[in-house]
């Protein structure tokens, strides 16, 4: 198992998710981060604008790599030739919602590439895009919840009157 995908709104990117990439490229080969679209979700960013947030992230992690995709993921899976989809996961929530995903490209897939649940270390388990965006949003210090390369332009990005 070495290549893997790492799928998500990341809307914008939060130091959990950072810290599943980098487990990830410990764990294995080839790590792709693949900002992909959520039809449940609203995005105020472009796709452009949060891939080069996490590739400033990511910089330091030379085997990960990072695009977007705006159909499937099971496709795009196909189409690379992943081994594996793996998601983070902070609660029992997540749990639930992730496996009704899981489900969804299991069928998809029809026997090929696995999903595989990386729990959220204890640091990062309340940490969410949503509660970025909200802080953000009025004007408050979001510097302890993303990666420090790319603070400022987030904060700037979903400050109030924007
Ligand atoms: O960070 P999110 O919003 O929880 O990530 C969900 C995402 C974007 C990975 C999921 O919605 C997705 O895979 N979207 C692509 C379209 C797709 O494949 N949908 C059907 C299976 S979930």
């Amino acid at each position: 198992m070495s290549k893997v995908v790492c799928p998500g709104s990341f809307n914008p990117v939060t130091l959990g998710h950072l810290d599943v990439f980098e487990r990830c490229a410990r764990l294995f080969e080839e790590v792709v981060v693949l900002v992909s679209y959520n039809s449940r979700k609203r995005y105020d960013v472009s796709s452009d604008q949060r891939v080069e947030w996490i590739r400033r992230a990511v910089s330091h992690l030379p085997n990960v790599t990072v695009e977007s995709h705006g159909g499937l993921l099971a496709d795009f899976v196909k189409s690379c030739a992943a081994d594996m989809i793996v998601k983070g996961v902070r609660n029992a929530n997540d749990v639930l919602v992730e496996s009704q995903m899981y489900f969804a490209n299991r069928e998809l897939l029809r026997g090929g590439a696995d999903t595989l649940f990386l729990p959220t270390c204890e640091t990062f388990c309340y940490m969410s895009s949503s509660l970025v965006r909200d802080i953000a949003s009025h004007g408050g210090d979001i510097s302890t919840f993303v990666p420090a390369s790319i603070a400022h332009e987030v904060a700037d990005a979903y400050r109030p009157g924007r």
